[in-house]
């Protein structure tokens, strides 16, 4: 879903972070650069000698892989020299299909310090790393001033935190007057509790799935809504 973002809705201060300390642990790994490293050399891949696509079935972090991203950039309208955030950039595997493919430059921000590594790493890897820029993060208190970039990405992220309406008001800060925000999340079918482990949650402390009208809700209203309990 590609959203336009209206200049008078940008006007939303920024505060302070909530707390999200067990998402890290869901997204932790032990040593996670040198055992991506080594699947990489076990598959022959080399700095110089690949190109992104090439580790698109290990970098595209979400429901449908490239497919997906793919759709979602389709869109979104992007012209080469424009910048985007990424929001939640996992091992950065969107936000270097929209460098390569657009002409972009693409800074990518994640809570998980391993994850962050591992997408610097890929960047040189593929020869990305003038076009994407990664750093530690949290989209609750995004590590930029307002009106940074043209437009704003974000897949498979939302549905591990629980303020929305802070989540949306930094993603319409730093967001530029009439920039486009893509998001591909999901969403809860008529409201029924998920069964877990899911993907993204070994429980519900980490799940905040709203159905889609509520969502819709929380994008033109970033004061909603909250989940009791988790704030
Ligand atoms: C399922 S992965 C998706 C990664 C990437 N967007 C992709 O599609 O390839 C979810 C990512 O969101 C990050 N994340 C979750 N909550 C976050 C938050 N509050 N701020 C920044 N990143 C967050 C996690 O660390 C993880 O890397």
């Amino acid at each position: 879903m590609v959203l336009r973002l209206h200049p008078v809705s940008r006007a939303i201060g920024r505060r302070q972070m909530s707390n999200t300390p067990n998402v890290p642990d869901h997204y932790g790994a032990t040593d996670l650069r040198r055992q991506v490293r080594q699947a990489l050399e076990q598959s022959g891949l080399r700095p110089g000698s690949s190109g992104w696509k090439n580790i698109a079935s290990l970098d595209q972090f979400h429901a449908r892989g490239l497919a997906a991203t793919e759709d979602l950039a389709a869109g979104m309208g992007l012209i080469a020299g424009e910048t985007v955030i990424d929001i939640g950039c996992g091992l950065g595997g969107p936000s270097r299909y929209l460098a390569a493919t657009f002409g972009c430059h693409v800074a990518g921000i994640d809570l998980s310090q391993p994850f962050v590594d591992v997408a610097r790493m890929l960047a040189e890897l593929v020869g990305l790393e003038d076009a994407v820029d990664y750093r530690q993060g949290s989209a609750l208190d995004l590590p930029f001033g307002d009106a940074t970039f043209d437009h704003a990405w974000t897949q498979h992220v939302a549905m591990n935190i629980a303020d929305r309406g802070r989540l949306y008001s930094e993603i319409r800060r730093v967001m530029k007057p009439n920039g486009r925000f893509a998001i591909y999340d999901a969403v809860a079918g008529k409201g029924e509790a998920p069964i877990y482990p899911v993907p993204w949650a070994r429980s519900a402390e980490t799940s905040f799935l709203l159905r889609r009208k509520t969502w819709r809700r929380s994008w033109f209203n970033p004061g909603l809504p909250r989940f009791p309990g988790t704030m």
